[in-house]
């Protein structure tokens, strides 16, 4: 089943009688399957919260639909099954944090019985519990978000919708983060992250999306996406027949650590350089695809914007 699917979805802010309209969200078509953490990136202003708004249905579509678990986005039962984390946390800061998660939890329905062990278990997920009893707005931004986490979770949901969670955290409380997220898909939740932090999707998510101006550019696992950077042969020897004969390729040849690496950057040298190779005799030992980056992937996706003159 897939989580989250939309359909040629199209959400265009303003126009009417000053005719100032911005396209956010262009004709979209997404499928987000179960138990997967999926990536959606894109520069500032692609359109990324428009669509999770559209998703949480706190906007209306201008045409198209979406769909979560297959249920329409205004059927208010889906809502159940599912947590969000907005882009910037704002909290109710006259609680205490473990206040915060009580009202919450008794907002999301989470049952009186259970509530105490559901909320000490999530300041010990996110790394609160010293600061439980402190009030919200003594907590710093990234304390903030992680009592933000812990309240999207509260209610135990199925599909978890998170737009740039890690914007506030420190080093560690984003590998801590990412922990958690993998965590949870072992749990089997879904997890749709927008963020820009291309490292840190990179590490986690199974299938990414780039957005530009509101359209889906590229949509994925990193390797259908990768265009590949060509392979990398080692040898242990090289005759100089064969080094002449690759000369006049384009592979390149490097001689380091007593080890021979023929680097090839198209899978057609690869083949050529291969047999030539095999013709030689040469014994190959080892043999690398290059992938590429998803920084790289990135850039090569989305058109720069006009230089500033
Ligand atoms: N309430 C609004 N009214 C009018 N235009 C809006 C509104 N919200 C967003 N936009 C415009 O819609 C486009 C998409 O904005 P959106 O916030 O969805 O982008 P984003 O991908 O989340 O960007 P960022 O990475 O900066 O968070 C932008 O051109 C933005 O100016
Ligand atoms: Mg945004």
């Amino acid at each position: 089943m897939t989580a989250i699917r939309t359909e040629n979805l199209c959400k265009t802010y303003g126009g009417g009688m000053n005719r100032n309209e911005t396209a956010a969200v262009r004709m979209l078509n997404l499928e987000v399957r179960e138990g997967e953490i999926f990536g959606f990136l894109g520069p500032n202003g692609a359109g990324k919260t428009s669509t999770i708004h559209l998703l949480l249905n706190l906007l209306r579509p201008t045409s198209g639909a979406a769909y979560l678990f297959e249920q329409p986005i205004t059927d208010p039962k889906i809502h159940q099954r599912l947590g969000y984390l907005p882009e910037s946390v704002n909290l109710h800061d006259y609680y205490n944090g473990r206040g915060l998660l009580h009202f919450y939890a008794a907002l999301s329905g989470v049952p009186v019985s259970a509530r105490e062990a559901r909320i000490t278990e999530l300041l010990k997920l996110m790394n609160l519990e010293a600061a439980a009893d402190k009030r919200v707005s003594k907590y710093s931004k990234g304390m903030a978000q992680r009592l933000g986490f812990a309240q999207a979770l509260l209610h135990n949901p199925d599909l978890l919708i998170l737009d740039e969670p890690t914007a506030s955290l420190d080093p560690v409380g984003r590998k801590e983060f990412r922990d958690v997220l993998v965590e949870l898909k072992g749990q089997g939740k879904t997890i749709f992250i927008s963020s820009h932090i291309l490292s840190e999707v990179e590490s986690i998510c199974d299938r990414v999306a780039i957005l530009q101006n509101g359209e889906l550019k590229r949509v994925g696992t990193l390797a259908e996406l990768s265009a590949g950077k060509g392979a990398k042969l080692s040898v242990k020897s090289l005759p100089p027949p064969v080094q002449e004969a690759l000369m006049a390729t384009t592979a390149e040849v490097t001689f380091a650590g007593g080890q021979i690496t023929i680097h090839c950057p198209t899978e057609a040298l690869r083949q050529t350089v291969e047999t030539l190779l095999r013709q030689n005799q040469v014994e190959i030992i080892r043999q690398e695809n290059e992938a590429q980056s998803l920084e790289e992937i990135f850039f090569s996706t989305i058109t720069p914007p006009p230089k500033l003159s």
